[in-house]
């Protein structure tokens, strides 16, 4: 097995193998091939610039760095499908420290190029794909989700649910043999939010794939919570009231202040939301300052809003249909609405859940989403799962292939995470936990206080989670807390707490209020 950490010495040898053997010319990798694949095209580059990151599961890193590196570009098709799937492979010439990671998108996105630098710096190779559909135009649905008009491409939501990510990785593998003269001894994924879903996507259909897997605030439940999304401009809607952002916020404000002190410490982090049982009507009235320092009162019907926003979705027979966010977790970012002045409002819905109500649900971009009524509403659902379940859903809780490759799974989820509830991800973990009751073994889940989605909040990111998930997958170290910090402080600053692991919470005991050891994990 090759050395984890090459030393300078075994760097230089392998720097020397690596410039007189093998070079970062498209011939060393005219043997790459995928089944059922074509290969396009491959571009290559010799570089040392790593881009300033945009780094999701780590500290964020704020500078450019340099390392010198073998940047490969691979397009490919699936012959008959008429796609074109890119994969950008990038390899570290001089201390390869043998592990592969493979690094997931963010919404529309299969990808993120800019984030593979931060893992290249610190010896993995990297890949990421467009999903098969390039960047610049992810958020341009008019260009990819559609054939024809109103016509699914579905090849194209196969890619970038599921086939792309499977195929990024065995090119990817297969361009770190050719140029290291061997493949990788560990493989890995990270990635939050629609990197988090692939994370679990990989696991549950390509389950040989990776070694590691760290999936945060995923976007899995998508065929649910998408749609599940759009309840609040649908509230909005049904009161005929579009509250500007500040009465929301206030509202916000009025709940975490009311739950702050359940776990014990009053720090402006509500670290048992779960038990925050807050009812927005008991602060109707209440004086706030908005936009422009107006002022106004917490109305009714805000408080209403809010009090179903919490719930979640329901159908007329006021039937659960999915998961509300969190009292403790912002509003805007399901709740938008955009003021021209104090009293004229407008609902500025998520885009992803309209692009997926007009695009994949309806089939028609320009279906107007104002007015629906509650059974309109309802039947998205439905229809959602029907369609879609089976291709992006991304729910199955089977991970025996996975668990029996020997793979290891850590998840993490911002409780105050704004715009996919956290309590979707807990309850698969919690089906993942029926179906296996040993699903620990390998499978730990993490709720994370005061965090949003990916990043942001006043709680305790758990930042270290990729060094635990290598230490787990490598030395059997299974982790039974993260630790978390604000992730604004840079590798280590600052107040520090315990992130328990799923279904435990996080209490005070005492003590310096800084340091893991005045909680404890109950
Ligand atoms: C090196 O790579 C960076 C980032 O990918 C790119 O912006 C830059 O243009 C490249 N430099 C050269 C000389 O090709
Ligand atoms: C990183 O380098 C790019 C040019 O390659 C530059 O535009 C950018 O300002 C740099 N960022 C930082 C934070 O140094
Ligand atoms: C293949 O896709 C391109 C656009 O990406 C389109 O112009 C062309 O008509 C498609 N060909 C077939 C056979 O569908
Ligand atoms: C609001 O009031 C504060 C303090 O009175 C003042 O500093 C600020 O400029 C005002 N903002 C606007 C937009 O009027
Ligand atoms: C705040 O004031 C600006 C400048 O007068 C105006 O354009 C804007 O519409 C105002 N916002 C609201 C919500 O009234």
């Amino acid at each position: 097995m090759r050395a984890k950490y090459v030393s300078a010495g075994v760097a230089l040898l392998l720097a020397q193998h690596v410039s007189a053997q093998l070079s970062c010319s498209q011939e060393t990798f005219a043997g790459v091939s995928l089944p059922r694949g074509e290969i396009l095209s491959v571009v290559t580059e010799l570089n040392n610039t790593l881009p300033a990151q945009q780094t999701v599961n780590t500290w964020p890193i704020f500078s450019n760095t340099t390392t010198l590196t073998c940047k490969v570009t691979i397009q490919h098709t699936h012959p008959g499908w008429n796609d074109t799937v890119t994969s950008y492979v990038w390899l570290p010439s001089e201390e390869w420290n043998g592990r592969f990671v493979g690094v997931g998108g963010g919404g529309w996105a299969g990808g993120r190029v800019d984030g593979l630098g931060y893992h290249v710096a610190r010896g993995y190779a990297a890949v990421t794909t467009d999903g098969g559909h390039a960047f610049e135009v992810a958020d341009d649905l008019e260009v990819w989700a559609h054939t024809s008009k109103g016509n699914i491409n579905w090849y194209g939501i196969q890619n970038f649910a599921a086939v792309a990510l499977d195929d990024a990785t065995t090119l990817g593998k297969a361009v770190v043999e050719a140029f290291y003269g061997s493949g990788p001894d560990f493989s890995y994924w990270t990635g939050c939010s629609t990197g988090g879903r692939q994370g679990l996507m990989l696991a549950q259909r390509y389950p040989e794939q990776y070694d590691g897997i760290l999936a945060t605030c995923p976007a899995i439940n998508w065929d649910r919570f998408l749609p599940a999304m759009f309840w609040p401009p649908f509230a909005m809607s049904q009161l005929d009231y579009y509250p500007p952002p500040c009465e929301l916020e206030a509202i916000t404000k009025a709940a975490v202040e009311a739950c702050d002190a359940q776990d014990g410490l009053e720090d402006g982090v509500v670290a048992w939301p779960g038990d925050c049982d807050f009812d927005a009507t008991t602060v109707v009235g209440q004086r706030i300052t908005c936009e422009n320092n107006s002022t106004r009162v917490i109305s009714d019907k805000g408080a209403q809003l809010a009090n179903m926003f919490w719930k979640g979705p329901v159908s007329e027979e006021g039937v659960s249909e999915w998961y509300g966010l969190y009292p403790s977790a912002p509003m805007l970012g399901t709740a938008l609405t955009v003021c021209s002045s104090e009293t004229e409002c407008e609902p500025a819905p998520f885009s992803i859940t309209t692009d997926w109500i007009q695009f994949f649900l309806l089939q028609d971009p320009e279906a107007d989403l104002s007015s629906l009524t509650h059974e309109e509403f309802s039947r998205f659902l439905r229809m959602s799962t029907n369609r879609y379940s089976s291709v992006i859903g991304t729910s199955d809780v089977n991970l025996k292939d996975f668990k029996r490759a020997g793979g290891k799974i850590i998840s993490w989820h911002g409780a105050d995470d704004e715009l996919i509830p956290f309590l979707g991800t807990a309850q698969y973990y919690r089906r993942v936990l029926e179906a296996d009751p040993n699903a620990a073994d390998f499978f730990r889940f993490f709720s994370v206080p005061g965090v949003q989605h990916c990043a942001g909040g006043e709680g305790w990111f758990p930042g270290d989670a990729l060094d635990s998930l290598v230490d787990w997958v490598e030395n059997g170290n299974a982790p039974d807390i993260l630790v978390g910090r604000p992730r604004e402080s840079i590798e280590g600053e600052g107040r520090e707490a315990p992130v328990c692991q799923y279904p435990k919470k996080l209490r005070y005991l005492g003590g310096d209020p800084d340091v893991v050891s005045s909680f404890e994990c109950q």
